[in-house]
């Protein structure tokens, strides 16, 4: 299967990638994959074992331990994790260092590619989906918000800690994904960029449903 049926969404945190592309997957009958979740394990696995996770020998070594050890699957979409051990603060803090070591990055890329090819037509979130992962994907989306409407609404769905937390771990992150040097959080040149400060979710999904459907999405 060509890159041709992937729809690329990547974004900032709590930009509002999840919930759409839930509803898109839905719609169009689409696979989902939040590449995110791969790197979350790593840092997971890496805070567990007492690595650095910002050594790159070390994390690679991991990433291809948990590779002999499991499914290559298990890395993209196991449900052995819940949301308490790979959103926690410090998770937060290491998936930042463990995103930034370009070996781990291309087994990464290789995995998402290689379950792709094997679901055919699919969407699938993250940061460097549409520059790096799948550049020739026919519908690329680039959603954003206001640093502060984000902190908003991921407050909104974890609670816990305060706003100005949450706002600053927001920005934290937004730094260290854009200015990093490999797989820079850029939006790809055609990508369709979509600010949604003041949008509510039924808007953001009719224009992205728009423009899957004028994309051709809908049948292949
Ligand atoms: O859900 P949220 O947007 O907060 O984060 P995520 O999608 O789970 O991604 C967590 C982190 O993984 C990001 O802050 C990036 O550092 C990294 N990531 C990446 O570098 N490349 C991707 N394709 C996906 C995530
Ligand atoms: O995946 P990502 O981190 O980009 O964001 P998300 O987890 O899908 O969305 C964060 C929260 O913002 C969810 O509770 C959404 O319902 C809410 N939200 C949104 O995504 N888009 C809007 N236009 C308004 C609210």
């Amino acid at each position: 299967v060509s890159p041709h049926l992937v729809v690329a969404v990547d974004g900032p945190a709590a930009a509002g990638k999840t919930t759409t592309c839930k509803a898109l997957s839905r719609r169009f009958g689409l696979g989902y994959l939040e590449s995110g979740r791969t790197y979350r394990i790593i840092a997971f696995e890496a805070l567990r074992r007492g690595l650095p996770p910002d050594n790159p020998v070390n994390v690679v070594d991991l990433c291809d331990e948990l590779l002999r050890e499991s499914r290559e699957q298990d890395l993209l979409t196991s449900g052995r994790y819940g949301s308490a051990d790979l959103r926690s603060p410090s998770v937060n803090v290491a998936v930042s260092d463990v995103a930034r070591i370009h070996e781990l990055r291309k087994r990464v890329t290789e995995l998402v590619r290689l379950w792709a090819r094997h679901q055919g037509r699919c969407i699938v979130e993250g940061r460097d989906i549409g520059t790096v992962v799948f550049p020739a994907a026919p519908v690329k989306f680039y959603l954003t918000a206001s640093p502060e409407e984000r902190a908003r609404r991921r407050l909104g769905q974890e609670g816990g800690a305060s706003y100005e937390e949450v706002l600053a771990d927001v920005v934290r992150r937004d730094e260290a994904d854009m200015s990093r040097a490999v797989s820079p959080l850029v939006p790809a040149d055609d990508a369709i960029v979509i600010d949604t400060t003041t949008m509510d979710l039924e808007e953001v999904l009719a224009r992205m449903g728009a423009a899957c459907e004028r994309r051709s999405v809908t049948f292949s």
